[in-house]
């Protein structure tokens, strides 16, 4: 039975694939209100600024290209069972060639049916819009969640972080729950890391690796692959 390793992912190891996190310098939420553009709320006040905000950022991920954090995930594959679950909307894990990833805040290259959350489509391209609608007629929105909504595959993730003998999370300020629960689920024995060029605080057990994903990740992966642990 081969070993199994969980990856848990936030916006950081996106930023080197040049999209945007949340909560830095230049992130979204210093230049949008979250509650505008990412809740029920923002919705109903005005579909148009959430749609717009949606489409920014589905341009940006359509354009981008996954790392070497993101490649050297998928390659990592070959020697444990890896489960990635992330708080990214984008599809760059795929991309890469990472084969089990979960999303549980949603994945923005789909559209959901406002009348029934199980009527999902793929999005082909950068723009959706007030008057796109599902089968039954009516507004499709992002599938993505967004605040105040209940958060995806949360018992299943949970599941898999108890399981694993390795944790290694990256780029993730773990400021969103239940999300950032999942850290603590993670056995006593497992080997634990966080990766981050800074950290305000670092999950009990977790050793703190400072630096980007894309150069971190990479030797992190060699370490494991190795059957050495990462120095
Ligand atoms: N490599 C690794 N980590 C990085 C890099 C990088 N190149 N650049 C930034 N980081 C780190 C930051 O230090 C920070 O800890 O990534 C983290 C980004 O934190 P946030 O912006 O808060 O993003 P995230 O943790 O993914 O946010 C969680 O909040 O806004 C909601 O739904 C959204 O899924 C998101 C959730």
């Amino acid at each position: 039975m081969r070993e199994k390793v969980i990856i848990f992912t936030g916006a950081g190891v996106s930023a080197e694939s040049g999209l945007r996190t949340f909560r830095d310098m230049g992130g979204y939420w210093r230049q949008y209100r979250l509650e505008d553009v990412a809740s029920p709320a923002g919705w109903k006040a005005s579909p148009e600024a959430v749609l717009s905000f949606y489409n920014e950022r589905r341009k940006a991920v359509l354009e981008a290209s996954p790392n070497a954090a993101h490649r050297a995930l998928a390659a990592l594959e070959e020697f444990f069972e890896v489960v990635v679950v992330t708080q990214n909307i984008d599809d760059l894990h795929e991309r890469a060639g990472s084969s089990n990833v979960i999303h549980v805040h949603g994945e923005i290259l789909k559209a959901r049916s406002t009348a029934d959350g199980s009527l999902v489509y793929p999005l082909t391209t950068p723009e959706l819009a007030l008057g796109d609608r599902c089968e039954l007629g009516s507004q499709l929105r992002p599938d993505v969640v967004w605040f105040g909504e209940h958060v995806r595959f949360i018992d299943e993730a949970a599941r898999h972080f108890a399981d694993a003998t390795k944790i290694l999370a990256i780029g993730t300020s773990l400021s969103v729950y239940p999300a950032a629960a999942l850290v603590d689920e993670a056995r006593y024995s497992a080997e634990k890391y966080l990766v981050a060029p800074e950290a305000e605080s670092v999950p009990y057990g977790y050793r703190f690796i400072r630096g980007n994903a894309a150069s971190v990740v990479p030797h992190v992966v060699k370490c494991w692959s190795e059957g050495r642990k990462p120095c």
